[in-house]
Formats: structure tokens, sequence, C-alpha cells
């Protein structure tokens, strides 16, 4: 059975991460503009990193939960099983998951404007802000995708192939508001695939799940797990 499974910031807020939108969410309290597009970069690089290193620092203090947990088991249990996530905490991989395709990058990575070095740097706290290219000392850039910029295309090729031919796709803890992403299950149904939902809220994507399960995503997640 080809299971694949796409996450979003809602999967790790009961590891304590903020989501973007909804109650608490970052983009309440935040500007995305000012935060995580490259205007906000060219304009202010130190306070761009300034944010990001806060969110390294809350980040690499968490842990995985129970529906990180229950993802990596899938793959274990799967042999056609991946995983496609928006989120760029490595939480995934922290509980287990090797078949990841981050679409929005990863908070870890760092890339260089200067030289192009492309590598993960986990120190944390940065020891220096904004940080300098252990190659070159040029000025890096958080590894991730911001407002208006195209996703890698290599995960976004491969994300849209394997939603083309799912037999079920399992969307967690995605506002399913932002695209390309948000496309993913609509294609999965369109092609056939069982679309199961596991939200608090409805979303957009809500009224074409065969199973929309209003959980968290660890609960959630354990049903899922029965159904499958
Ligand atoms: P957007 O609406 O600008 O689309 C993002 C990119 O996806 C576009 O530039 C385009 O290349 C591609 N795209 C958009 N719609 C598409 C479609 N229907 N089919 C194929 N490709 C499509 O997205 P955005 O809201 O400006 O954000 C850009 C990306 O950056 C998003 O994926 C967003 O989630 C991500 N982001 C990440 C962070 C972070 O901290 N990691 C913060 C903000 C935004
Ligand atoms: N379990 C499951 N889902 C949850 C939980 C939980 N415990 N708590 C909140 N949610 C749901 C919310 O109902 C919401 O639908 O998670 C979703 C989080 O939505 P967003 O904050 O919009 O996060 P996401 O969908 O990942 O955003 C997409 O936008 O800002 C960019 O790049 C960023 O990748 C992100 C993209
Ligand atoms: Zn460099």
């Amino acid at each position: 059975m080809k299971i694949r499974v796409l996450t979003g910031a809602g999967i790790s807020a009961e590891s304590g991460i903020p989501t973007f939108r909804g109650k608490d969410g970052l983009w309440n309290k935040y500007d995305p503009a000012e935060l995580a597009t490259p205007e906000a970069f060219e304009q202010n690089p130190k306070l761009v990193w300034e944010w990001y290193d806060w969110r390294r620092q809350l980040i690499a203090k968490a842990q995985p939960n129970e529906g990180h947990r229950i993802v990596a088991k899938m793959e274990e249990l799967f042999s056609d099983f991946w995983l496609i996530t928006q989120n760029v905490d490595g939480l995934h991989q922290r509980a287990g998951s090797k078949k990841v395709i981050e679409l929005h990058g990863n908070i870890w990575k760092v890339r260089c404007l200067n030289c192009g070095a492309e590598y993960y740097e986990y120190t944390t706290p940065l020891p220096e802000i904004p940080p300098k290219c252990r190659e070159c000392s040029g000025l890096l850039r958080p590894g991730v995708v911001w407002f208006g910029e195209s996703l890698p295309v290599d995960a976004l090729s491969k994300a849209y192939e394997l939603s083309q031919n799912a037999d079920v796709f399992i969307v967690v803890g995605t506002s399913a508001l932002v695209y390309p992403a948000a496309e993913l299950p609509l294609i999965a149904k369109r092609e056939g695939a069982k679309l199961i939902e596991v939200n608090p809220e409805e979303t957009p994507i809500t009224p074409y799940a065969d199973y929309s399960l209003r959980e968290k995503a660890g609960e959630g997640l354990r049903k899922v797990t029965e159904m499958l």
C-alpha cells in the first residue's frame, strides 16, 4: 500500500513549537513580511537572524512528540511510504523518519550568499549574528523557503509525483492555505487516493477528505494507524 503523509506546523504543536496561524500563531505576533521574505533579509539580516536564532533555540530544547513517532513507525511498517513536510524544525528526523521531503528547507541549514556553500550549522545560540560562512566568511542566510520564494525544485517535483500515485494520503497539522503544499492532497484525491485529515480545526481540505479527524496529531494518528 502506497502511504504518503503531508505535515504542517500543527504536528509540532505538541512539542511546544508555535504554529504560524490560529490563535497563538507566530504570524499573529510577528509580521512575516519583516522576518520571512528575501526583501526583509536584504533590509535587515541581523533582525531576521535574531528571529531564526530564537526559533532554533526553541526547537533545540523541544522533543519529538507522539505524532512524530507514529509517522516514523509508519515508515517501518509500510514499504512504500514517504513523508512530505512543510516544517523546517527537523523533529521528524529526530523521531526516526528517514524518507522525508522537506518542501520549505530546514532551519538547521545555512546557505552562503557569497560562495553558495550550503551546510548544517547546529551551534545554538549562534556565536555571531548574522553568522558568517565557514568557507569564505560571506553572509549566510537560513536554509528555509521564504514567502515569495519558489520551493526546492527536486523536493517539489518528487512531492507531486508521490501525490499522484498514493493509495492513502494523510494530511496532519496544516491549515492548507499555502501553495503549492496545499495542492498535494487534492492531487492525491483526484488520482484516486483515500484522503485522511488530522486537525483539531476544519481546513479547505476537509470537504475533500474521506475521513477528517477533529483531533490533535498524536491522538488522531493513533486512530489512523488502526484504520490502515
Ligand atoms: P507563494 O504563494 O508565494 O508560493 C510559494 C512558491 O510556491 C511560489 O513562489 C511558487 O514558486 C510556488 N507555487 C505557488 N503556488 C503554486 C502552485 N499552485 N503550483 C506550483 N507552484 C506553486 O507562497 P508564500 O506564502 O509566499 O510562501 C513561500 C513559501 O515559503 C511557502 O511554501 C511558505 O510556506 C514558505 N515559508 C516558509 C517560512 C519558514 O519559516 N520556513 C516562512 C514563510 C513562508
Ligand atoms: N495537532 C494537529 N494539528 C494542529 C495542532 C495539533 N496539536 N495544533 C494546531 N493544529 C493545526 C491548526 O488547526 C492549523 O490548521 O495545525 C495547523 C497549523 O497551520 P499553520 O500554522 O498555517 O502551519 P502550516 O499549515 O504548516 O503553514 C504552512 O506557511 O508560514 C508558512 O512556511 C510556513 O510551512 C509553513 C506554511
Ligand atoms: Zn561562503
